[in-house]
């Protein structure tokens, strides 16, 4: 079999190491011949996945950018920012987790199941979106398909592993070292940063991602909590439609790949390992309106997966090797 060269930059991170699990699990480790970056602190480290042993290492000029086939960016703006170009230009496809290219015009913002033909042999940099806008859009795409939605809200129950390990250990020593209010036993009605109109960053990036994905503008308001569970991020909607609706025909019309409904509560512990979205408890408000709720893994479905899947649909098609690098 051949193999491609990947580069994983934040291997020691969350979605790093669960990136590694899904490659194993999808059965796409011995396509790669792997090269994993973490940051100063890490370097030399080894880490150890399907017996195998790997060295963590440093970004820096003297690497041989041309070598990559692919590199998978998952350490944050400022990395991605910095770093991602060298590998792009020199030919490799970058898969970026991070919200550093979301908005760009030339970069698609990529749920495969929604929207995987943007992405083609010359595209250079693909964004993975938000981990709470992947779970939203792939409710709302199905729901669409049944009535023109008019109008949706939407409130966010986000785990800490949302925001890094460093946070996780916040939430496991009580400490205040990333989340600055405490998050042990607390609620914060807010993630990221603080912006001018009054939302925060994370619920201007679900508002702004959403619209680019489905590739309609969708009137969406959203809020955001960070709640003190270590994994998962649970979503309540509503729905306005421009039409009048049955929500019988809407949970019909939630099936898909990797998406399901249930009308009984699914709850972050059911979820062990799924790569799987699911909407649940689904309400009839009035004629137009519905309400549910949706969940999903944020590392898994909301970072690693979809980053992967995007990988498999590169290697399915042969990207790599048609990839022309400069
Ligand atoms: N967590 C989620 O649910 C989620 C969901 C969607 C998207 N994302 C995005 O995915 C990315 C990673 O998130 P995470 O939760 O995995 O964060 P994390 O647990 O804090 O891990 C950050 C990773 O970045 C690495 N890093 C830091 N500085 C570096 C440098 N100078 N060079 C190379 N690597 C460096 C860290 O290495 P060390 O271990 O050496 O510090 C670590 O591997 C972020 O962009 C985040 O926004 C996260």
């Amino acid at each position: 079999m051949k193999k491609y060269h990947l580069a994983i930059i934040g291997a020691t991170g969350l979605v790093g190491e669960t990136l590694l699990k899904v490659l194993i699990e999808e059965n796409l480790l011995d396509n790669f011949e792997i090269t994993m970056f973490g940051s100063e602190k890490s370097t030399g480290k080894i880490m150890i996945y399907a017996g195998k042993e790997y060295r963590i290492n440093f970004l820096n000029e003297k690497i041989n950018f041309k070598k990559f086939d692919l590199a998978f960016f998952l350490a944050g703006d400022e990395i991605s920012k910095k770093w991602a170009n060298y590998f792009s230009n020199a030919g490799a496809f970058v898969i970026d987790n991070s919200n550093a290219f979301r908005r760009e015009n030339f970069v698609p913002l990529v749920v495969p199941e929604i929207n995987i033909n943007l992405i083609n042999e010359k595209t250079k940099i693909i964004a993975n979106p938000n981990c709470s806008t992947i779970e939203l859009v792939l409710a709302l795409s199905c729901i669409k398909k049944v009535a023109k939605i008019k109008r949706v809200v939407v409130s966010t129950y986000q785990s800490v592993s949302g925001a890094g390990k460093e946070a996780l250990f916040d939430l496991k020593n009580k400490t205040k070292l990333i989340l600055e209010e405490g998050i042990s036993n607390n609620l914060i009605s807010y993630i990221g940063k603080k912006l001018d109109s009054g939302f925060c960053t994370e619920e201007d990036k679900i508002m702004f991602e959403t619209s680019k994905i489905l590739g309609e503008e969708i009137n969406l308001c959203a809020s955001t909590v960070r709640v003190p569970i270590t994994n998962c991020h649970l979503e309540s909607v509503f729905v306005e439609f421009e039409e009048d609706v049955l929500a019988d025909e809407i949970k019909g019309a939630i099936s898909g790949k990797n998406i399901f409904y249930s009308d009984e509560i699914v709850l972050p512990t059911d979820l062990a390992s799924s790569n799987d979205t699911f909407v649940f408890r689904m309400r009839q408000f009035g004629k137009r309106e519905i309400a549910f709720f949706v969940l999903a893994d944020n590392l898994r479905r909301g970072a690693s997966f979809n980053a992967v899947l995007i990988a498999k649909h590169l290697l399915n098609k042969n990207f790599f090797n048609e990839h022309v690098k400069n």
